[in-house]
Formats: C-alpha cells, sequence, structure tokens
C-alpha cells in the first residue's frame, strides 16, 4: 500500500501510512491541533451506550481500528451502533445476546478486556478473537475476576469462549493497578448480585467510573476504593470525548525536541490520571502551560501550549507508571535527547503490552546510537543532551507506540531514521503522519 492510499475499516475509510515511513531532521514546528478522540473513552462510551436504556450520541469518537473494532462488537452483541458522521455515533443499548460469529478485538486489549466483562453479566456464549500480538497478551487478569464472579471461560490468552449470565458480587484488590481489569469488573458488576468493590493500593486511570455516573450508574468512591452503589441501570447520555493524552504525547514531544517549535494542542484531557507524562517532562525542563482549563463532560479538559525546550534527565518513580503506562516509548525518546540519565522505575507492564515494549525501545535506541538498557523492571536511558545519532531502521514489531516514537526520534536526530511498518499506527492516530507534516515535520 502507497502512502495517501485508502482502505476501509468497518464503515469509516481511513487514510493508510503505508508499510515503511521515513523521519528526517526538521525545523520549528507550527501549528495548532486537536488529535483525534481518547482510546480509553471511545471504548468506554461504545460500551457503556450499549448497555444503557435508550440512546447514547457520542462526538468526537476516535475512529482508529482499536475502537472501530469495539464498535463492531456492540453492534454484534444486539445494540444499535450507528455512524452520523465524521466523530459522531449514535448507540441505541439493551439486553446482550449471544453473537452470531465470534467478536475480533483485532490489536485491541481494552476492547478484549472490557468487552468480556461487560458480556459477562449477560446469559450469553461468546467467543473472543484478537490479531498475533494481542492472541500472546493476558486475559487471565480479567477472567480470574469474572470467574470468581460466576461466568465460566477458557483459556488465559485469546482465543477465548466465556458463558455469561449469574453472577455474584466480589471484592478484588486491583495489585498491580490495571485500570482494564477494574473496568471489566465494573462491568460485569452492573448485573450482579451483591456487593461489587475495587480495591486499588494504587489509583488506575478512572474513566469508567467517571462515564458510569454520566450514564446514571451510583458508584461510591473514597480513598483506594471504588463501589458499585445500588442504582445500576445505565440511561443513554451524551458523551463528548476529548482529544487524547496518548496520541497528544507524540507531537508534544517533537515539539520540544524541534528547535524554535511552538505548537497548540487544543481540548486535550489532562484528566491527573492520566497526565503523568506532563509531570515528568516539567520536572525535564518543558516549557508547557495548559491553558483554559474546563471540564468536558465529566473529564477535565485543556489546551497545551508547548514550546522547544532543552531537556534534562530526570528519576521517574514507579508509582507515577499507571498514569503515563502508554507514554514510556515517547519518554525514552525525550530521554535520549536530554542532558544527562533518565530512569524509569517499575516497567513490568510494558512487558505485555502490543510488544514487549522494554525490549523494543531498547532495541531501537541502541540501533539510534543511545545508550539504554533494562535493570530488573527499570528502563535506563543515557541522554545525547542534544540530537541522537539516528541512522537506523527500527523493528516496531506492529506496535503502533513504538513506530510512532521512532518516527519522532528521526524528527529531532542527526541522521533519517525508518521503521519496518506504519500501517498499524491507524490503530489509535489515524492521519499521524499527515498532522506531524503538516505541524513542519519531515515524514515521509
Ligand atoms: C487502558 C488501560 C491501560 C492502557 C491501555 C488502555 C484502558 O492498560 O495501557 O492502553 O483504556 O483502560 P492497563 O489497564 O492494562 O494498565
Amino acid at each position: 500500500m502507497k502512502v495517501g492510499e485508502e482502505r476501509t475499516v468497518g464503515a469509516v475509510r481511513q487514510p493508510s501510512a503505508g508499510l515503511r515511513l521515513e523521519a528526517r531532521r526538521s525545523g520549528p514546528l507550527r501549528g495548532d491541533i486537536r488529535v483525534p478522540g481518547d482510546k480509553s473513552m471511545s471504548h468506554r462510551a461504545l460500551i457503556l451506550g450499549g448497555l444503557a436504556a435508550g440512546e447514547t450520541l457520542i462526538e468526537g469518537l476516535l475512529e482508529g481500528e482499536d475502537v472501530l473494532h469495539t464498535a463492531a462488537a456492540v453492534r454484534a452483541f444486539g445494540p444499535d451502533v450507528e455512524r452520523l458522521g465524521p466523530g459522531r455515533w449514535r448507540v441505541r443499548g439493551g439486553e446482550w445476546r449471544s453473537p452470531d460469529g465470534p467478536i475480533r478485538c483485532g490489536n485491541a486489549g481494552t476492547a478484549a478486556r472490557l468487552l468480556t466483562g461487560a458480556a459477562a453479566g449477560f446469559p450469553l456464549t461468546a467467543t473472543f478473537l484478537g490479531d498475533a500480538s494481542l492472541s500472546r497478551r493476558p486475559m487471565d487478569r480479567v477472567l480470574g475476576p469474572l470467574c470468581a464472579m460466576g461466568a465460566r471461560a477458557s483459556g488465559t490468552t485469546l482465543p477465548v469462549t466465556l458463558h455469561g449470565g449469574g453472577l455474584s458480587g466480589i471484592r478484588f484488590v486491583n495489585e498491580p493497578a490495571l485500570a482494564q481489569v477494574k473496568s471489566a469488573i465494573l462491568l460485569a458488576g452492573l448485573r450482579a448480585d451483591g456487593d461489587v468493590e475495587v480495591i486499588e493500593p494504587a489509583p488506575s486511570r478512572d474513566h469508567s467510573e467517571r462515564m458510569l455516573r454520566r450514564f446514571g450508574c451510583e458508584i461510591e468512591q473514597e480513598a483506594g476504593r471504588v463501589r458499585l452503589g445500588a442504582r445500576r441501570a445505565l440511561t443513554g447520555a451524551h458523551v463528548a470525548v476529548p482529544g487524547d493524552p496518548s496520541s497528544a504525547a507524540f507531537p508534544l514531544v517533537a515539539a520540544l525536541l524541534c528547535p524554535g517549535s511552538e505548537l497548540l494542542l487544543r481540548d486535550l484531557m489532562v484528566n491527573p490520571l492520566r497526565s503523568g507524562l506532563i509531570t515528568t517532562l516539567r520536572e525535564m525542563g518543558a516549557n508547557i502551560a495548559l491553558l483554559d482549563e474546563r471540564q468536558v463532560g465529566g473529564e477535565p479538559v485543556a489546551d497545551l501550549l508547548v514550546r522547544a525546550s532543552p531537556l534534562r534527565g530526570a528519576e521517574v518513580p514507579a508509582a507515577r507508571a499507571p498514569s503515563m503506562i502508554d507514554e514510556y516509548p515517547i519518554l525514552a525518546v525525550a530521554a535520549a535527547c536530554a542532558e544527562g540519565t533518565t530512569v524509569m522505575q517499575g516497567l513490568s507492564e510494558l512487558r505485555v503490552k502490543e510488544s514487549d515494549r522494554l525490549a523494543t525501545i531498547v532495541e531501537g535506541l541502541r540501533r539510534c546510537g543511545v545508550i539504554a538498557g533494562t535493570e530488573g523492571d527499570a528502563l535506563i536511558v543515557e541522554g545525547c543532551g542534544g540530537p541522537p545519532p539516528g541512522g537506523a531502521a527500527i523493528r516496531t514489531l506492529g506496535d503502533h507506540r513504538i513506530a510512532m516514537s521512532f518516527l519522532i526520534l528521526g524528527l529531532a536526530a542527526r541522521r533519517p531514521v525508518e521503521i519496518d511498518g506504519a500501517s498499524m499506527i491507524a490503530t489509535s492516530f489515524p492521519g499521524f503522519a499527515a498532522v506531524m507534516e503538516r505541524l513542519g515535520g519531515r515524514i515521509a
């Protein structure tokens, strides 16, 4: 497939970035952009809409492949899911039934984990499938608690066949802090008899709790615990999805690294449980201003003004990992350009993401002439104090965030950086290369 060609995913035409892309050292990046809608919220809006009585209208939905898999899955369980226009979707929810065929989750871990939770509440049978990468990722973390609630399931990885219905309550300690596990339990709990409580020694992202409340569910929250209240029936709602901070992370770091850049990122979700990257980059010396902080649809939102900044290495504590878990690949790129060493602690979860990200980050950085390694579950990067050498071909192992991170490194590096695959970027950030080019990034 060539750059600029399109292919069809679900009902939506997706521009494809083609198989290989190369990034070259770029001048100042300038502009004013809105990145696509938040992926976590988009999955949840479709699923809660599918569980709710009446109509849900979603605006700003991320139309990336991961979320389109969730849309198709919710439809396969019976609810009516319709695309009204770009980012505008309507869902009419109700009782879920056994789908006619397997539920295809593609590359989307969030789809697989949250949909099994939601489906487990109903007396149905469904088989969940994933692509090669997702089929290697653990499902036992959600199937364990769902089976403790009374569901039956086969397997610890996809494919998984789930038999739902007749659930009872649970008191579950979510350690380590995994938002997908907490969300699967809460979604299953909507139709369980008895108390449903998740204890969180460390907090994980809370989009499910915030959105469940908007759909009329009673949620009790106090330090370190979330409980479903007695009122668990959902009613359709209007959900406006703000920009995804995990996607914004790529142009944001690019603007910090390319001298003279000034970039405005509009309508970005700045939920504190997703903002660890901003905290860390500021500690590293980044010039990032939050403007017009406001609440949209139950989530904090702001515009971010980012100016190119010299960065210095930092110590990133393990406690911060849940609030920036998807941002370590791009943080490692920022660290590679910083002055001094960056140590990122507590990253064992990176081993079970779309790729073994600890391994793919270290291999990619070393190919680009950067000194990097791991010590236990810590990632250590020796900064180059400016542009890294680059001049490398990167193995992405089909991981969208590895692909985007190394293209950003290529914008800052002395010699070009090529990635071996780019089409999977459309799982989370359709149009990424075009957005970066429009800002002045040399990606082709
Ligand atoms: C997500 C939670 C995180 C994150 C993933 C999306 C979610 O995973 O890495 O991309 O939407 O709940 P874990 O819950 O496994 O940490």
